[in-house]
C-alpha cells in the first residue's frame, strides 16, 4: 500500500471530479456519457467505481464489476501529475481484491489498439494478452462501426 493513499468506492459528491479526471486522462469518448456510466455502475451490487485519494484529492480510479462469470475493469486512470509511483498498480490490485471477494476468478479488460502505454502497463503488472477477437453490437439502435465506415456509394 502507498502511504497516504486511501481507496474506497465513489461517493455522490465526487462524480464531477471523477469525470474531470477521466477527461484529463483522455478516457472519455463522445459516445459514452461518463456520468451516466458512473450511475449505472453504482446501480447494483455487481459493480462500482473505486477511487484512490491522496491529500483529499482523487488521484486514481477503476470502474470494476462482474457479469456473473468474469470480472472487468474500465476507466483505469491515474492523475497525470502522479503517475509512475505505483498508483496504477495499487488501484488495479484493489479492483482484483474487490472481484476476489465477489467470488470471481478471472479479470479481463479491453485496451484500445493504439494505447501501447496501457498495454505495457498491464503486462508489467501481470496481465497476459489473450488470443481472442472482441465482437461488439450496440443494443440501443445505434449504427455499427462497419455501417459508419461503409463508403457513400455502397451505403
Ligand atoms: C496506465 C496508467 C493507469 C498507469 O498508472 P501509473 O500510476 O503510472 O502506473 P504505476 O506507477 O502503478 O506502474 C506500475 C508498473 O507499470 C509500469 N508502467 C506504467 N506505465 C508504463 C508504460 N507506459 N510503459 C511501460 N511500463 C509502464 C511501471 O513502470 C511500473 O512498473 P514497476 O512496478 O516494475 O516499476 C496511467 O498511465 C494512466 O492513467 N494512463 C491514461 C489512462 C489509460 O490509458 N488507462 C488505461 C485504459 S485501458
Amino acid at each position: 500500500m502507498i502511504a497516504g493513499l486511501a481507496i474506497a468506492a465513489i461517493e455522490d459528491a465526487e462524480v464531477a471530479a471523477v469525470v474531470a479526471l477521466w477527461e484529463r486522462c483522455a478516457l472519455t469518448r463522445p459516445w459514452n456519457d461518463p456520468a451516466a456510466d458512473i450511475a449505472l455502475a453504482r446501480k447494483g451490487p455487481n459493480s462500482t467505481v473505486l477511487l484512490g485519494r491522496e491529500d483529499e484529492k482523487i488521484v486514481a480510479s477503476a470502474m470494476v464489476g462482474h457479469d456473473g462469470h468474469r470480472g472487468w475493469v474500465y476507466y483505469v486512470a491515474v492523475d497525470p501529475d502522479r503517475r509512475g509511483r505505483g498508483l496504477g498498480r495499487t488501484i488495479m490490485s484493489a479492483a482484483e481484491d474487490w472481484l476476489r471477494q465477489a467470488g470471481i476468478a478471472k479479470l479481463q479488460l479491453l485496451v484500445r489498439q493504439e494505447n501501447a502505454k496501457a498495454s505495457a502497463f498491464y503486462e508489467t503488472i501481470g496481465y497476459d494478452e489473450a488470443p481472442v477477437i472482441v465482437f461488439a453490437k450496440w443494443l440501443d439502435g445505434r449504427e455499427q462501426a462497419r455501417q459508419l465506415a461503409r463508403p457513400e456509394s455502397q451505403a
